[in-house]
């Protein structure tokens, strides 16, 4: 029974306020000299934090599920009944034996026999990342030099082999069969679609009979999906690179060609045929004897991992002249690698280019579509059907942070995350549930850097984690843009400046650069100026120019005061970002922007911070978790509340903080998703609130000592992969082989 007494409330709230209040004010006082004012701010900043939390934090209980054992009692009872009614298979992960480490037959594929028998093999296999993966670490072992490649080993275009065979008498016009969604006049309503000759071409030569040849401009989400697999099938350039991560370095192995071939992919390429133990894939045991195989110091690259607690950042970095760059790989006396070399005509093709096209295509919908913004959040080549508020969403953006956070920083790329993705750190170290995608920033010197050694390259998530079990089979796409040497918005064309794609759904992370230009920062800036140097004020009092700052030179003031911009004229200041500090996201190890309260402060305003219901959702103290807001309502006891509303008022927010032990045990029983939450990432995000404490108090020694806990770095969620495997009915009951009979009719 919760039972709220509003005038009391109402009498403690003004008392305090009056107090604060005071409080705040002398200390504005204090500060208010002239030499003091951006400390002041920072400080302003800090009491208008403390305020919003003791606002939203009135009253609150503090439960310590933690350390409660009567609560986890509880919570191991009601885990075991939830497992028991769990139809859907949605806590397979959960169960003791959902990763039981002696057998690990789950892990292995039986080669099919039309590899080995002078039988009649299918025209295309089915998907498995277990197979591909498997194959490729063993192969590695074996043979030093590049490896082959086809997009058909690594995505799941199985949605497209239909068409291989079935469509002979129509075959002339294959594309407007399938395409064409000209003539559905209230389907296309409000949207500009594409003429299905600008991008789909008959060939009747070839498997499907047609080819994607570019991006389509708005469609359907089902001709989406076959249109980007279509793409990967047959016209989409191979990746250059392969990168295998590790816990401790990578393996990279280059590919042989970038054109797209059938011939190149597991099923004609023989590579099984170069394999030491053909008949039987166990990606588990393949990645362990990977690991443990010395030979191949050539191909692991270990040395370059960022291990620093607090990370200094070269202001050159920010700050990089493209025809210095260029200059030095047209005159470099080594030969240049195919990579280097398509990064050296991309900046010369980029450099003075004030008109640069739009690099990056998401799978955009028609307008009829609900929801169709959607289909923004995903590449429009990887697009295998909307993830929104399902649980893929949560795994693959899970896995995509978890990835890219260990491919940048075990080869010494330096970036941090940003935007959406650092407010939702600052609650519980996790992304927010309604999150789409991903943010980090880098410094212009990394885009550069990520630019000459991986652009399109395919990195492969590491099997197994560091006592050999296993982790994940995820694969991401990082692709740089083609106009990175331009840092003003220009156009307006391309304000990401690189993505890292989860070739599985499309879902990305944006990463965008931030570099010093002459574009207009904004006025919050103006404070920093007392403390410069005498020179250097009159230096930007003179480049303020006239009334108004019409003339101002930007260039000149943005270099004095150290700002920096992306391409999408957000403004940050060196002194905001670095030193950069060590800390954990969803388990990770990253890098934050040292003052990351003023950042979030310019971003979202300090309230973001404290205020606790969002969108749909609510944030549950004492399990450190967001959840549906109106399913938490309906467990309150309150006569007058409105449970089909989102919003809070002040009293229901009260009655949430004050939830008992018992109402949070209900809340788990009767809500297995909140339960399978609270289970995966209760013991880090208890850790991050500890790191959280810490790094506020700038005690970087203990933040230090923290991460040393040997579960940091294992995922919180479960693979993508292994996901279906307990959900879909083929993957559960049929072989390798079996699957393969099924959809190919060979
Ligand atoms: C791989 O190549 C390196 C030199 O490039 C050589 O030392 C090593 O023996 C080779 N390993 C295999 C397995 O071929
Ligand atoms: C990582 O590998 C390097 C070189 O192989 C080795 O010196 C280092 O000890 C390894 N680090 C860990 C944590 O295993
Ligand atoms: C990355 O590769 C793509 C595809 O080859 C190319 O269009 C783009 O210009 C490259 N970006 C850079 C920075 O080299
Ligand atoms: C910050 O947010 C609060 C509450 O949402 C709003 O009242 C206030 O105007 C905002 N302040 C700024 C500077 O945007």
């Amino acid at each position: 029974m919760i039972k709220l007494y509003p005038r009391r409330i109402f009498i403690k709230l003004v008392l305090f306020l009056t107090v604060f209040y005071a409080i705040f004010i002398s200390i504005k006082l204090i500060l208010s000299q002239p030499n003091l004012r951006q400390y002041s701010y920072l400080i302003d900043q800090k009491i208008n934090l403390k305020y919003n939390e003791i606002y939203f934090n009135l009253l609150a209980s503090k439960h310590d599920f933690d350390s409660n054992t009567f609560f986890q009692k509880q919570v191991e009872k009601i885990t075991e009944t939830s497992i028991t009614n769990d139809k859907l298979s949605m806590l397979w992960n959960l169960e003791k034996s959902g990763f039981k480490q002696e057998d690990t037959s789950i892990f292995e594929i039986e080669t099919p026999s039309y590899f080995f028998e002078n039988i009649e093999s299918p025209m295309v296999q089915p998907f498995d990342s277990r197979f591909t993966i498997g194959i490729y670490y063993q192969y590695l072992q074996n043979v030093n030099s590049s490896v082959p490649f086809h997009w058909s080993d690594w995505v799941d275009l199985s949605k497209i082999y239909k068409f291989l065979i079935n469509i002979e008498d129509t075959r002339e016009n294959v594309c407007s069969t399938i395409f064409d969604i000209s003539s559905q006049t209230e389907l296309i309503k409000g949207s500009q679609i594409k003429q299905v000759e600008e991008y789909c071409r008959y060939e009747p030569d070839s498997l499907l009979g047609y080819k994607i040849i570019k991006e389509t401009g708005p469609q359907t989400v089902q001709n989406r999906e076959l249109l980007g697999k279509s793409y990967l099938f047959s016209t989409a350039p191979s990746p250059r690179k392969l990168i295998f991560l590790t816990n401790n370095g990578s393996f990279q192995a280059n590919v042989e060609t970038p054109l797209n071939q059938l011939e190149n992919s597991i099923l004609y390429n023989d590579m099984i045929n170069n394999l030491q133990n053909p008949t039987k894939v166990n990606v588990l045991h393949n990645y362990n004897s990977l690991i443990s195989s010395a030979q191949l110091q050539q191909q692991h690259i270990t040395q370059q991992e960022l291990t620093y607690q607090v990370l200094g950042i070269p202001k050159a970095d920010f700050n990089i002249d493209p025809e210095t760059v260029i200059n030095q790989l047209s005159s470099s006396k080594l030969p240049l690698s195919d990579m280097e070399q398509q990064f050296l005509s991309s900046l010369k093709f980029s450099h003075g280019n004030t008109d640069p096209p739009k690099y990056f295509y998401e799978a955009k919908l028609l307008n009829s579509i609900p929801d169709d913004w959607q289909g923004e959040h995903y590449d429009w080549r990887f697009f295998n059907g909307l993830t929104v508020g399902k649980d893929k969403q949560a795994i693959v953006l899970h896995r995509l942070v978890k990835n890219y956070l260990n491919f940048a920083r075990n080869h010494g790329i330096i970036t941090w995350i940003a935007h959406g993705s650092l407010l939702s750190w600052y609650w519980n170290g996790m992304a927010f549930p309604w999150d789409t995608d991903i943010d980090v920033q880098m410094p212009i010197a990394e885009l550069y850097k990520l630019g000459q050694h991986f652009n399109q390259t395919l990195v492969i998530e590491n099997a197994a984690d560091a006592n050999g079990e296993f982790d994940g089979m995820g694969r991401y796409f990082v692709d740089v843009g083609s106009s990175i040497t331009s840092r003003i918005k220009g156009n307006g064309n391309n304000a990401i400046d690189a993505r890292f794609i989860d070739v599985d759904t499309g879902l990305y992370i944006d990463i965008t650069a931030l570099a010093m230009t002459d574009a207009k920062s904004p006025s919050r800036y103006d404070s920093m100026v007392s403390q410069l140097g005498k020179d250097a004020q009159m230096r930007v009092k003179n480049a303020r120019g006239g009334e108004a700052g019409k003339d101002a030179n930007y260039e000149i003031i943005n270099s004095e005061l150290q700002l920096y911009n992306c391409r999408n004229n957000h403004f940050t200041s060196y002194a905001e970002i670095s030193p950069l500090v060590r800390t954990t996201v969803e388990n990770q190890i990253s890098y934050i922007p040292y003052n990351f309260i003023t950042i979030l402060n310019d971003e979202y305003n300090l309230s973001s911070l404290s205020k606790k219901n969002h969108r749909a959702f609510t944030f549950l103290n004492n399990l450190r978790l967001w959840f549906d807001t109106k399913i938490i309502k309906s467990h309150l006891d309150r006569k007058n509340s409105d449970i089909s509303s989102e919003e809070l008022t002040y009293g229901e927010l009260h009655a949430i903080n004050k939830l008992s032990v018992k109402d949070h045990l209900n809340l788990l029983a009767s809500n297995p998703a909140l339960l399978k939450e609270w289970l995966q990432t209760h013991k880090f995000t208890k850790l991050h609130s500890q790191e959280l404490k810490l790094i506020r108090n700038q005690d970087f020694k203990s933040v230090q000592n923290l991460q040393k806990d040997k579960e940091i770095g294992k995922p919180l969620r479960s693979d993508l992969f292994m996901d279906l495997v307990h959900h879909d009915e083929d993957l559960k009951s049929l072989s390798f082989e079996e699957r393969a009979k099924k959809f190919s009719n060979w």
